[in-house]
């Protein structure tokens, strides 16, 4: 049995603690936002948030998470009823093709965003290197991360003046 943090939630789990964490996301929690793509840490689909960094659940072991903080796509959100300003600039720039990608390519921005709130083009290629649109949304991405910077940026302005 292992208890795992998700969203803020604990799971205890009885499974093997080798089990991808991707697994006990989707068929435990039952958190279905993130998705299983290659199994083999090739395309991004499963990314999360351990720790607030993105990492690929389906090569995680669950019994490495033990102890952290785990966020998922449906955790993102701050819980007043607002989405994150990635979600919002997602939703703003329609990003989203089939959307299969989408809540391995929004956790890996939120991240990004939320160690450098002003990225380059060359950081945002890097940080988000790997996670694959098969639709090809990656010019829309770009201009999602700039937008959702764009918003962050307002928000902190408006709170220091506040
Ligand atoms: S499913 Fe994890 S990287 Fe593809
Ligand atoms: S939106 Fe279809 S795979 Fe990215």
């Amino acid at each position: 049995m292992i208890t795992l943090k998700i969203n803020g939630q604990d799971f205890s789990v009885d499974v093997d603690p080798a089990t991808p964490l991707l697994w006990v996301i989707r068929d435990y929690a039952g958190l279905t936002g993130t998705k299983f793509g290659c199994g083999i840490a090739q395309c991004g689909a499963c990314t999360v948030h351990l720790n607030g960094n993105p990492i690929r659940s389906c090569i995680t072991p669950a019994q490495l998470a033990v102890g952290q903080e785990i966020t998922t796509i449906e955790g993102i959100a701050p819980g007043d009823g607002a989405l994150h300003p990635v979600q919002q600039a997602w939703i703003d720039e329609q990003v989203p093709q089939c959307g299969y990608c989408q809540s391995g390519q929004i956790m890996a921005a939120a991240a990004l965003l939320e160690g450098n709130p002003a990225p380059s083009d060359a950081d945002i290629d890097t940080a988000m290197a790997g996670i694959i649109c098969r639709c090809g949304t990656y010019p829309r991405i770009r201009k999602g991360i700039k937008r959702a910077a764009l918003a962050i940026s307002a928000s902190r302005e408006e709170a220091g003046n506040g």
